[in-house]
C-alpha cells in the first residue's frame, strides 16, 4: 500500500482546498451497528497521513455523539482539516422514533450553536443544511446560514439533497460551495439535474454512500440475515428481501473489472464516483466511510485508479437496474421532489 498523499483540489468555486477524497464519520457513531472507537480514531489519524482533509459528521448522528467523538482529532489537527457538519433532521418532541425536518431560521441558529459546543471549536468550515423542509422557503434557510458566515461562526455553506431548482434558489441568496448527495454506481438519479446545475453554478458534488452503503465492496448482500438488528440499512428497501438478492447479481461486472485491475470491487465503486469529476466536469469530492484503518487506506488507493472507456461502458447500466429505492419515502432525496 502506498503512503503518498492523494492531491489535493478546491471544494468548487466558493470552497476550500481539499484532499479529493473525504472521510464519511457517521459510522463511527451511528447507523451500521457497532463500531470499535479505538479502530475509529486511528482510522481518522491514517486518513490525515494519506492527505484526507475534509471529514463529514452531522449533528444527528448519533444525536450528537458523532461530533463529540470527532471534537478531539478535530482539535489536535485543527489547522489540517476541513470539519462539515449538518443541521435540519431532528425528532419529534412527542414521539423521539419519528423524525422532523427543520428549516426555520431560529432553529438553524440553535442547531450551530449546539455543533459549535460538541466539537468544541469556534468555527465550522462548511455547514449544510442537511435536508429540505419544504414549508420554509430556502431563502430564509439560508438566509439564516449567510448571518452565520457573517458572524464568522460558519466559513462555508452546503446543502444535501437538495434539488436542482433549490439550488438555484438557494444560490441567488448567498455562494454555495458544495451539494451533498448520494451518488455511487447503484443511485445516480442527481444526473438527471443537480450535477448539471451545481456545473454551471462551479458548486461541488460531494457524493455521500459512494460505496452504496457497503453493498458494492461485496461485505454484504441482504441485510435481512447479514447485518445487526441496529443496522439502518435493514431499512432500506433495496438493500432487503428480493430486491438485495437481485441486486447482487448487478455487482458481477464491478468484480470484473476490479480483476483487471488488481483492485478491489470498493475500489473501482471509489474510482468511478471520482472520475465523474472528469465526465461531468464539476468538482467531485467523494466521502466513503469506513471505521477502519486498512480500509482509509485501500479506499484513498483509489483515487489513483482511471478506468477506460470500455469499462465505463460495462459499469454504466448497472444503475438503472438497481431493484428498491434508496429511501422507504423518496422525498426524503432531491428525485423524489422534483
Ligand atoms: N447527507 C446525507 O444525507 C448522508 C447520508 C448518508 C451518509 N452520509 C455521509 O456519507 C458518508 C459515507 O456514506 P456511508 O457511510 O453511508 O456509505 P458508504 O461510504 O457507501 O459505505 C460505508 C460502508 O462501507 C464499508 N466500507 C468502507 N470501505 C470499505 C472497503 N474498502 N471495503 C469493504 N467495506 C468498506 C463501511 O464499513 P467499515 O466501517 O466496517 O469499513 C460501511 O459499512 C457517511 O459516513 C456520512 O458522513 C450523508
Amino acid at each position: 500500500m502506498t503512503d503518498s498523499r492523494i492531491a489535493k483540489a478546491p471544494l468548487g468555486t466558493d470552497g476550500p482546498e481539499v484532499g479529493v477524497q473525504g472521510l464519511g464519520c457517521m459510522g463511527m457513531s451511528w447507523a451500521y451497528g457497532p463500531a470499535d472507537a479505538g479502530q475509529s480514531r486511528a482510522a481518522l489519524e491514517r486518513a490525515l497521513e494519506l492527505g484526507v482533509t475534509l471529514y463529514d459528521t452531522a449533528d444527528m448522528y448519533g444525536a450528537g455523539e458523532n461530533e463529540k467523538f470527532l471534537s478531539p482529532f478535530f482539535k489536535a489537527h485543527r489547522d489540517e482539516v476541513v470539519i462539515a457538519t449538518k443541521f435540519a433532521i431532528t425528532t419529534s418532541p412527542d414521539d423521539p422514533t419519528k423524525r422532523v425536518i427543520r428549516n426555520d431560521p431560529p432553529y438553524v441558529r440553535q442547531s450551530v450553536e449546539a455543533s459549535l459546543k460538541r466539537l468544541d471549536v469556534d468555527v465550522i468550515d462548511l455547514y449544510y443544511m442537511h435536508r429540505r423542509d419544504v414549508n420554509v422557503p430556502i431563502e430564509e434557510t439560508v438566509g439564516a446560514m449567510a448571518e452565520l458566515v457573517r458572524e464568522g461562526k460558519v466559513k462555508h455553506l452546503g446543502l444535501s439533497e437538495v434539488t436542482a431548482g433549490e439550488l438555484r434558489a438557494a444560490r441567488a441568496v448567498h455562494p454555495i460551495a458544495a451539494v451533498q448527495s448520494e451518488w455511487s454506481l447503484f443511485s445516480r438519479d442527481i444526473e438527471a439535474n443537480v450535477v448539471p446545475a451545481a456545473k454551471e453554478l462551479g458548486v461541488a458534488l460531494v457524493p455521500y454512500s459512494p460505496l452504496g452503503r457497503g453493498f458494492l465492496t461485496g461485505s454484504f448482500s441482504n441485510a435481512d440475515t447479514d447485518l445487526t438488528d441496529q443496522d439502518f440499512r435493514r431499512t432500506l428497501p433495496r438493500f432487503t428481501g428480493e430486491n438485495a438478492a437481485a441486486n447482487v447479481a448487478l455487482l458481477e461486472p464491478v468484480r470484473s473489472v476490479a480483476e483487471a485491475h488488481g483492485a478491489s470491487p470498493a475500489q473501482i465503486a471509489l474510482a468511478w464516483v471520482q472520475q465523474q469529476a472528469a465526465v461531468q466536469g464539476l468538482s467531485v469530492v467523494p466521502i466513503p466511510g469506513t471505521t477502519k484503518s486498512s480500509r482509509v487506506e485501500e479506499n484513498v488507493a483509489a483515487t489513483r485508479i482511471v478506468l477506460t472507456e470500455a469499462e465505463l461502458a460495462l459499469l454504466e447500466p448497472i444503475a438503472s437496474k438497481v431493484a428498491g429505492d434508496r429511501y422507504p419515502d423518496m422525498r426524503f432525496a432531491s428525485a423524489g421532489r422534483e
